[in-house]
């Protein structure tokens, strides 16, 4: 059994965990964790350098009948796991749920009592009772053979305890942020929810984005070592440009990524001679004017919906007319007006009209649900516009 310790958007980690281990036992789950079972360690090894948003996984090794065992849980389990020709063991304590133990003092009795027993070293790398953040575990050098991160996990009245045997690499993610070179304008599909929709997609690792507008989900989908890529658009500029710096863009890149690049107008998609049965669509086209707390009304969002529409409406029945086949992945636009929401249910319309039906994003028997129209929604508090994500799939 595993614990996945989730990003703030944690309905959208659940989605994606879902997505990419969609044959997994989902056990349980509050805000700060997912509990999956029936899940080998080495898929989760696999595919967790494709999920930047997921802190660490936890293997569980033992359910404990109170929080004092964990200390005998964890004197046991580095005498174990300490292999004998290294005289130095450096760990780590992290608590997830309702425990009232002070990691700090647990860390420091567990200490003392393996160095008691033992000639070897021991280093605690814990300062004060909190979790270490991933800086530290690297810095540490946690995860290696004997090095480790135990924790101590409370959900209702169970507690679990385990190691960790993976962390969010921050250093290798800011390496490749090569966002910060670029300018962000407003209205971009933030770069998290784009790797999030990615993943969320998954089914292979084929991508396809008929707006790619400034390419946040091609670049991402390189680098989370997606081979196909297809990115179209109307306008030629943007296609040209995204030609000559694809180099610059996708450093991490290599050359076993199949891309395609292309000028079309959406509504011609059906007379493309590309082939499209095999390709997950990720986008996202126009979430309509972009309106301040100042600017909102229930006339102007009416007008919104209108005119994205007839849009919606032109991309779905085309869309239709291809042998497109797969997922999408795609977010339409929400409103916030005095502190009710409201959606663009003329697009939950359009999307039955033309067969394509939203997909089940969390596993059935966890507490957290999506809306009633199966979608998830991201939104900053400080916009009025926020993103309705749905994953759709075509029927025929
Ligand atoms: C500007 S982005 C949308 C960004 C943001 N989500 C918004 O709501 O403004 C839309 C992208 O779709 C492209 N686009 C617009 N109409 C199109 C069409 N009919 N076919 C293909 N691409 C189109 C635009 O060139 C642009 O790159």
């Amino acid at each position: 059994m595993f614990i996945f310790i989730l990003w703030r958007e944690f309905k959208l980690s659940i989605a994606e965990i879902y997505s990419l281990f969609p044959k997994a036992e989902y056990v349980d789950a509050t805000q700060e964790f997912l509990i999956v079972d029936n899940i080998s360690k080495d898929e989760i090894t696999e595919k967790f350098k494709r999920i930047w948003w997921i802190i660490k996984v936890i293997e569980v090794q033992d359910e404990l009948d109170s929080e004092k065992d964990f200390l005998k849980f964890s004197i046991e389990y580095i005498e174990e796991n300490k292999k004998n020709e290294s005289w130095k063991y450096n760990f780590g304590l992290a608590k997830y749920g309702e425990i009232k133990s002070d990691l700090f003092t647990s860390g420091i009795q567990i200490k003392k009592e393996l160095v008691k027993s033992k000639i070897w070293s021991i280093r605690f790398v814990n300062k004060e009772n909190r979790n270490i953040n991933s800086a530290v575990y690297k810095n540490e050098k946690l995860w290696g053979e004997n090095w480790t991160e135990l924790n101590i996990v409370m959900i209702w009245l169970n507690i679990l305890a385990g190691n960790t045997i993976i962390f969010q690499d921050v250093d290798e993610y800011s390496k490749r942020d090569l966002w910060k070179s670029r300018d962000m304008q407003v209205w971009m599909l933030p770069v998290k929810l784009a790797q999030m929709m990615i993943n969320i997609s998954w089914s292979n690792t084929w991508i396809y984005d008929p707006f790619c507008w400034l390419w946040t989900v091609l670049i991402e989908a390189a680098n989370a070592w997606y081979r196909k890529i297809y990115w179209s658009d109307i306008r030629q500029d943007l296609v040209d440009i995204s030609e000559k710096n694809l180099e610059s863009f996708i450093r991490f890149g290599d050359s076993s990524i199949d891309y395609s690049i292309f000028e079309m107008d959406v509504m011609d998609i059906w007379k493309t001679n590309k082939k499209l049965d095999w390709l997950n669509i990720v986008t996202e086209w126009y979430l309509g004017d972009i309106m301040t707390k100042w600017h909102v009304t229930l006339e102007r969002i009416d007008i919104q919906c209108k005119n994205l529409a007839i849009l919606y409406e032109g991309f779905f029945s085309w869309l239709r007319k291809t042998d497109f086949s797969w997922n999408i992945v795609i977010s339409f636009p929400f409103w916030e007006f005095k502190w009710k929401f409201y959606y663009f249910t003329e697009v939950y319309g359009i999307m039955e009209r033309y067969w394509f039906k939203p997909q089940k994003l969390l596993p059935e028997n966890i507490e957290f649900k999506t809306t009633k129209s199966w979608s998830i929604l991201y939104k900053r508090e400080d916009q009025q516009v926020g993103r309705e994500i749905f994953k759709l799939k075509r029927y025929f």
